[in-house]
C-alpha cells in the first residue's frame, strides 16, 4: 500500500512537472489541443488539401513531390485535380509562385521553405502557432501570434477559424485580494494552468517611482465571431494540417518504424538458429 501511495505521487509530479517548470526568462507557453495519427490516411488526406490550398500560396516544399501524394492513397488524377495549382508536372516538387523579393517587400520576411518545418518546430508547436493568431490593428498586416510575436504571416486561415482575439489578465499586487507580488504570481500561475486552449504566462518587471513593480500576465486567445468552422473543427484541421507536415518532413517514418520492428525479429530469430547450431556442435564433445 505504501508503495502504491509512492508511486503515484512520484507518477504525480512526473506528469505536473512540465506545466510548472516556469522559465525566468520569456514567456512561459503552453500547448494544449488534439493531436492526429500518423497511420490515419484520412487525416493525411485533408492535411495535404488544407496545405496545397492554404500554404502553397507563399510557401514552397521542396523536397516534396507531387507524386510522393499516392502513397496517401490518392490516384494521379485525384492529385491532378484536386490538389495541384502551381504546376501540372505529377513529378515536380512543391514550388511557390511568389517571389522572394516581393514576399520580402509585402511581409517583410521570405516564408521559409515547409518541407521539414515540422521537424525544426516540432508538432505541437506548429499546431499551436496556426492555432496562435489573433487579430492586432497596431501591426500592418493586421495580426499577430502568440507563439512567434510580431511574425510577419498573416493569419491565413482565418475565413475558418473566424476572427480571433487576444484575452490578457493582468496580475499585480493590489493590496487586497492580492497582497503581495507571490500572491499576485500565484494567482496568476493558477489561471495559466486552468487555460485549456493555448496560453502564456509572462513576468514583466518594471520600474514606476523608483519602486519595482511585478506584473505577472496570462494571455489566451479567444473567438471573436464565427468562420467555417466551429473551434472543435478548426483544432482538428489545424491537427491533419500539421499531421500532412510532419508526414511530409519524414514520409518514411512509419516504414522505418515498421522495418525496425521486422529487424529486431529476424535478429532474435538468428540468435535462437545460432545458438541451436552451438548446441548441435557441441553435444560431440562433451
Ligand atoms: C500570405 C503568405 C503566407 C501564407 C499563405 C502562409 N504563410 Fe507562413 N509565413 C509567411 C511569411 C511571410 C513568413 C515569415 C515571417 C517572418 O519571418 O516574419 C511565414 C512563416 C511561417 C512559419 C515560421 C514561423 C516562425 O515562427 O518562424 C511557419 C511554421 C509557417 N509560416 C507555416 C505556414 C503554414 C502551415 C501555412 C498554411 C496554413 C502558411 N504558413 C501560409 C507567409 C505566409
Amino acid at each position: 500500500m505504501k508503495l502504491k501511495s509512492l508511486l503515484a505521487s512520484i507518477a504525480l509530479v512526473a506528469v505536473t512537472l512540465p506545466s510548472l517548470a516556469f522559465a525566468s526568462g520569456g514567456p512561459e507557453i503552453k500547448y494544449v489541443g488534439p493531436t492526429a495519427s500518423r497511420t490515419d490516411i484520412e487525416s493525411l488526406q485533408r492535411g495535404a488539401r488544407l496545405f496545397v490550398n492554404y500554404c502553397l500560396n507563399c510557401h514552397s516544399a521542396q523536397y516534396m513531390r507531387y507524386n510522393r501524394l499516392k502513397d496517401l492513397d490518392l490516384t494521379e488524377d485525384q492529385i491532378k485535380q484536386n490538389l495541384m495549382f502551381t504546376t501540372d508536372k505529377i513529378g515536380d516538387t512543391m514550388k511557390v509562385a511568389l517571389r522572394p523579393a516581393d514576399a520580402k517587400e509585402w511581409f517583410g520576411a521570405v516564408p521559409p521553405d515547409l518541407s521539414v518545418m515540422a521537424r525544426s518546430y516540432t508538432t505541437e508547436r506548429l499546431a499551436g502557432y496556426l492555432r496562435s493568431f489573433y487579430a492586432d490593428p497596431s501591426r500592418d498586416i493586421g495580426w499577430n501570434n502568440l507563439v512567434s510575436p510580431a511574425i510577419g504571416m498573416p493569419h491565413v486561415l482565418a475565413e475558418l477559424s473566424g476572427p480571433r482575439k487576444l484575452v490578457e489578465t493582468v496580475y499585480a499586487a493590489d493590496g487586497k485580494e492580492m497582497k503581495t507580488d507571490h500572491d499576485a504570481e500565484a494567482k496568476a500561475k493558477a489561471a495559466f494552468i486552468a487555460a485549456n486552449s493555448i496560453a502564456s504566462f509572462e513576468h514583466h518587471v518594471d520600474k514606476k517611482d523608483g519602486k519595482i513593480l511585478n506584473r505577472y500576465i496570462v494571455k489566451t486567445i479567444a473567438s471573436d465571431g464565427p468562420g467555417a468552422m466551429n473551434a472543435q473543427q478548426y483544432d482538428a484541421a489545424v491537427a491533419d494540417l500539421v499531421n500532412f507536415m510532419d508526414y511530409m518532413g519524414e514520409p518514411h517514418k512509419s516504414k522505418r518504424i515498421q522495418i525496425g520492428i521486422i529487424a529486431l525479429f529476424l535478429l532474435a530469430f538468428l540468435l535462437a538458429a545460432s545458438y541451436a547450431l552451438k548446441k548441435e556442435y557441441w553435444r560431440d564433445v562433451h
